[in-house]
């Protein structure tokens, strides 16, 4: 079957074909034309007359369907309570710590039939679709048992095109950091996980959990990836780089002599603009990380709850709005770059030979951030 989207004002291109990520996405860019896709797979950069299926983007954007490589999902019902207790003044730690937080959500994912936790991450799926997105990662992370952590990674795999294991997500009871860790370490062998990731921070495990996490990882093969610096900086940074992370994610606090650091290694910024708005946090520094030629992302976060979002181009407009990127900086955060975080090759710019994942947005990519909270997705396109 053939696709044509024809006639569009902007057609997002990246400045060369084969490029892993972009550390300046100032390159990209957005010329009128237009977009033929055959069986899934992007065959030519111009209008075919005698395609299928024609789209008439006049007036229009098409860019890249948008990749969400960082979202908790699946999870099991909603936290709408501690939003009321954090708006009101109730830091996280302390929700936390109440027994709230990851605790409350692995006891509703304990309680939930798979059928149940499958409905609800299909839905939210469903919803980043409607958004503009075409593929996601998923995660474990609230099973909090080694059984509970099992059934999730083979949920997950239902959910995302990748999965990550979060073994390390929360310290489940009964166990300290360390010993929980023999418990990751056994999982990691155990689950099929395209990727590993920790949760470093007071309420969770150290930076010596992150470097043992870094070990397991090369032994299995797969990715190392961090949430780090969310609500402190507790120097996880450089930890994280000379383990080879894929990816370090949040950095709200990053302290600022690992900025140059970051901004040089082969290791993403996953910037999580969501989480901080919605948990009043430190903003990332994202102007300066672009500045120095970072490897940018955004994601939703999409979690019960740091950030029930599922939009991205919700998360586009704060972090065009409170780190001061350009629009192009954002997207390629959440296209190639995010593409490259999941190791996903074939996708995130438009160029013959991708797979044909397209979004044609209702105007200009210029509306997207400008038009804050407005669905601005006409129509999706998928392989
Ligand atoms: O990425 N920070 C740790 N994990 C999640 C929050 C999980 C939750 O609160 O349920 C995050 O923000
Ligand atoms: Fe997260």
């Amino acid at each position: 079957m053939k696709v044509s989207i024809r006639g569009a004002a902007q057609v997002l291109l990246p400045p060369e074909d084969g490029l892993p990520y972009l550390r300046r996405p100032s390159e990209l860019r957005l010329e009128p034309g237009s977009v033929t896709a055959e069986d899934g797979v992007i065959v030519a950069l111009e209008d075919d007359p005698g395609a299928d299926v024609i789209i008439d983007a006049a007036g229009r954007a098409v860019i890249p369907g948008f990749v969400d490589c960082h979202t908790h999902l699946p999870f099991a019902g909603w936290r709408a309570q501690e939003y009321e207790q954090k708006v009101t003044g109730v830091p996280y730690e302390e929700i936390a710590r109440g027994g709230g937080g990851i605790a409350a959500s692995a006891r509703a994912l304990a309680a939930a039939s798979d059928a149940e936790v499958l409905a609800q991450a299909l839905e939210v799926r469903e919803e980043m679709r409607e958004w503009g997105t075409t593929t996601v990662e998923a995660k474990t992370g609230y099973g909090l048992s080694r059984d509970g952590e099992l059934r999730l990674a083979r949920l997950a795999r239902r959910v995302g095109d990748r999965v990550t294991g979060l073994f390390a997500h929360a310290i489940p009871e009964g166990y300290d950091a360390a010993g929980w860790m023999d418990e990751v370490d056994a999982l990691a062998a155990a689950a099929d996980v395209d990727a590993l990731d920790i949760y470093v921070e007071s309420v969770a495990f150290r930076n010596e959990d992150l470097e043992r996490l870094g070990e397991i990882a090369r032994r299995e093969g797969v990715p190392l990836r961090a949430h780090v610096e969310q609500f402190n900086a507790n120097r996880s940074v450089p930890v994280a780089l000379a383990a080879g992370a894929r990816s370090v994610d949040h950095l709200a606090c990053l302290h600022p002599d690992d900025l140059a650091p970051l901004a040089a290694a082969e290791c993403a910024a996953v910037l999580l603009p969501g989480a901080e708005f919605l948990g009043a946090e430190e903003l990332a520094p994202g102007r300066a990380l672009a500045d120095a030629g970072a490897i940018c992302v955004l994601a939703t976060d999409c979690n019960p709850g740091t950030s029930p979002v599922a939009a991205l181009p919700v998360v586009v407009g704060l972090a065009v709005r409170r780190y001061g990127w350009t629009v192009r900086e954002a997207l390629a955060a959440c296209t190639l770059n995010a593409a490259w975080v999941l190791g996903f090759g074939d996708r995130g710019t438009i160029e013959v030979g991708k797979r044909a994942d397209l979004v044609v947005l209702d105007g200009p990519v210029e509306h997207i951030p400008y038009r804050f909270g407005h669905n601005p997705v006409a129509e999706v396109v998928t392989a």
